[in-house]
């Protein structure tokens, strides 16, 4: 009705359940999915919230017809932590790590197939992560938390400089590394060291 050019459907299990008022009903989630996406006249984007999409989710989506996936993992805005602040009553304290890191999920789920359109969200605030999240293997990526940090603190110009800063840092990261465009840069081989390499 809105004319929108994509529809993004939001997959918070954690939210919810943390939520004091949250849903609940988890029932025939992948077939409402897989109708949506076969009915839809514009792009369906399935997208985490921080905790990230695993790769046998990604697996269940893309044999369901779904071709755009932000996974959208753990490292930045916690909705958990979030939503137990919310609420008095139970305490949700000791499962603020849960979730998938961005990085793995952004490996993970490319390992299963190019032929998706993969957006690694989850975390990202500089030029620098928005490089490894493509290097690593995504085709775009997405920022919430850290913009609405910038408006916040400093206002809408404190924001866009943000943002245009973060533009200049992107493309001064390509030239040091010697790639002219996206497609470029998803071609630079890269090393996996540290915590990631543990859990890969
Ligand atoms: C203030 C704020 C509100 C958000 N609202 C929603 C929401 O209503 N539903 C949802 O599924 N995700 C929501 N998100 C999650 C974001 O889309 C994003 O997946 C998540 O914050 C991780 O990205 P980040 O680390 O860059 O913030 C929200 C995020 C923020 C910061």
């Amino acid at each position: 009705m809105l004319n929108s050019d994509a529809i993004s459907l939001h997959l918070n299990p954690a939210l919810e359940i943390v939520q004091f008022e949250g849903d609940r009903n988890f029932k025939g989630i992948l077939e409402n999915i897989e109708n949506i996406v076969k009915n839809s006249s514009v792009p369906v984007i399935i997208k985490e919230t921080g905790c990230g999409i695993s790769k046998k989710t990604c697996e269940k989506l893309l044999n369901v017809g779904v071709k755009y996936i932000d996974i959208s993992g753990f490292g930045g805005t916690n909705f958990i932590e979030i939503e137990n602040l919310r609420r008095t009553d139970l305490d949700f304290t000791n499962i603020y790590g849960w979730g998938i890191p961005t990085a793995k999920c952004i490996i993970d789920c490319r390992s299963i197939s190019k032929d998706f359109t993969l957006i690694g969200s989850g975390g990202i605030k500089t030029g620098e992560d928005i490089a490894k999240a493509i290097i690593l293997g995504s085709d775009m990526t997405a920022i919430a938390g850290e913009v609405l940090r910038y408006l916040i603190h400093g206002g809408y110009k404190f924001a866009e400089d943000y943002l245009k800063s973060l533009i200049y840092q992107t493309k001064m990261i390509m030239l040091l590394l010697g790639v002219k465009n996206i497609e470029e840069l998803k071609k630079v081989e890269y090393k996996i060291f540290g915590k990631l390499k543990d859990i890969s």
